[in-house]
C-alpha cells in the first residue's frame, strides 16, 4: 500500500525538475562537491522521516524501472537498496550471479545489452571488479549506481555513515575520525575518505602496515592530502578521536595472509572494552558485516556507543535520496 504524502519538500519537486547535482551517475565520491554530499544528506534526512511513519512509501519512482544486478554476495547492501526502491514505489528486478545467466558466462556487455532491451531506466550495481560500472555507463542510457566495485568505491556506503555522524554530532566539519583496519582492500574506506575529508573532517587511518594503501597520497585529492594522517599505532587512532570507523578484514580480497593472526590482529587493532572506558566520548561505527573478536569485541559491537543499526537505518534513507535525486538524469525525464 502506498501514501500519497510526501515528505514535505520531496514533494514540492517535481520530478522532472532539475535537482542540480553535477552528475548523472553515482560510480564513486571522488570529484563529488560538498554542496552535491550535502543535498543527498538533506533529502536523505526528509525519507528518514518517512520510515518512522506508519506507512513507509512515497509514491516518487513510480514508473521507473531499477535493476539490482549483484555480482558478489551482499545481504545488507541489497536488501537496502530493494527497499528504497520499494519504499519508493519503483518497480523492482533483480539480477544475482547465482541462478541467472551471468553464471553461465554471460558478459557484463551482453547482460548491459539486456537491460537496454528491457527499457530499465536505473542500475544498481555490484561487482568484484573495480570499474565495472563505470564500464557500464559507456554500454547502456541508464542511470547507473555503484554498490560496490572491487576495492574502488562503495559510495552510498560513504553517504550513510556521513548522514550517520550528522546525526550524531549536528556536523561533521572539525571532527576527527579514524578509519581502522584492512584499508587498503576497502572501497568502504576510499568513498569515506573521499567524503568525509570534503566534508570537513580530520581522517587518521589505522592499521597494520601491510594493509595500509602504499601510494596514500595518488588515492587523495589535492585538498585532502592535509586532512589525512596515518598511523598503525592503535592508541595514537583514538587518541582525541570523535569517531572509530572499524573495517572487517577483507579475507576474499588478501591473494595472502597480510597479518600474523585474527587474535593478533584484535590485539593490536580491535576496539575493546578498555578503549570505550578509556575514551568516554568516542562513538564507534562498523559498515558490517561485523567479525565478531576480531575488528570489535562483542561487547563494543552491543554498547550504546556503537552506531551499527544506525547506519544500517540510515542506509535505506541515503539510498532512497540516491535514487530520488538521480532519477532525474533517466530518460524518462530527459
Ligand atoms: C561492505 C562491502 O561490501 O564493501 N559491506 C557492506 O556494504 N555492507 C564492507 C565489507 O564487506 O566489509
Amino acid at each position: 500500500m502506498t501514501s500519497d504524502v510526501e515528505p514535505e519538500n520531496v514533494q514540492d519537486q517535481s520530478p522532472k525538475q532539475d535537482t542540480g547535482l553535477a552528475h548523472r551517475h553515482l560510480l564513486g565520491l571522488e570529484g563529488w562537491s560538498r554542496g552535491d554530499i550535502g543535498r543527498v544528506l538533506d533529502t536523505a534526512v526528509q525519507f528518514r522521516e518517512v520510515l518512522d511513519r506508519p506507512i513507509r512509501s512515497v509514491p516518487s519512482l513510480r514508473g521507473v524501472t531499477v535493476v539490482n544486478l549483484f555480482y558478489e554476495p551482499s545481504t545488507r547492501t541489497r536488501i537496502s537498496f530493494e527497499l528504497a526502491e520499494k519504499r519508493l514505489s519503483a518497480d523492482v528486478v533483480n539480477f544475482s550471479s547465482s541462478g541467472s545467466s551471468i553464471s553461465k558466462g554471460e558478459t557484463l556487455r551482453d547482460t548491459a545489452r539486456n537491460i537496454e532491451a528491457m527499457k530499465i531506466d536505473m542500475v544498481i550495481i555490484r561487482h568484484g571488479s573495480a570499474g565495472a560500472p563505470s564500464f557500464l555507463t559507456r554500454c547502456v542510457d541508464a542511470v547507473v549506481i555503484n554498490a560496490g566495485d572491487g576495492a574502488h568505491e562503495h559510495p552510498t556506503q560513504a553517504l550513510l555513515d556521513a548522514l550517520t555522524i550528522r546525526e550524531q554530532f549536528g556536523r561533521i566539519e572539525g571532527l576527527r575520525i579514524s578509519i581502522i583496519g584492512d584499508i587498503m582492500h576497502s572501497r568502504v574506506a576510499r568513498s569515506n575518505l573521499h567524503a568525509l575529508t570534503t566534508l570537513g573532517a580530520d581522517v587518521t587511518i589505522c592499521g597494520p602496515a601491510s594493509l595500509l594503501p602504499v601510494h596514500l597520497d595518488r588515492l587523495l585529492g589535492e585538498g585532502a592530502r592535509g586532512r589525512v594522517r596515518v598511523t598503525t599505532c592503535l592508541d595514537e587512532a583514538l587518541d582525541g578521536c570523535d569517531v572509530a570507523m572499524a573495517l572487517r578484514i577483507q579475507m576474499e580480497r588478501q591473494g595472502r595472509s597480510l597479518f600474523p593472526s585474527v587474535r593478533e590482529y584484535h590485539e593490536q587493532f580491535g576496539i575493546r572494552m578498555e578503549h570505550m572506558e578509556a575514551h568516554r566520548d568516542l562513538i564507534v561505527m562498523h559498515p558490517g558485516p561485523v567479525n565478531r573478536g576480531v575488528e570489535l569485541a562483542t561487547d563494543v559491537v552491543d554498547h550504546e556507543r556503537a552506531l551499527i543499526l544506525n547506519q544500517v537505518t540510515n542506509g535505506v534513507a541515503v539510498r532512497m535520496s540516491v535514487l530520488y535525486l538521480m532519477a532525474d538524469g533517466t530518460k524518462r525525464h530527459a
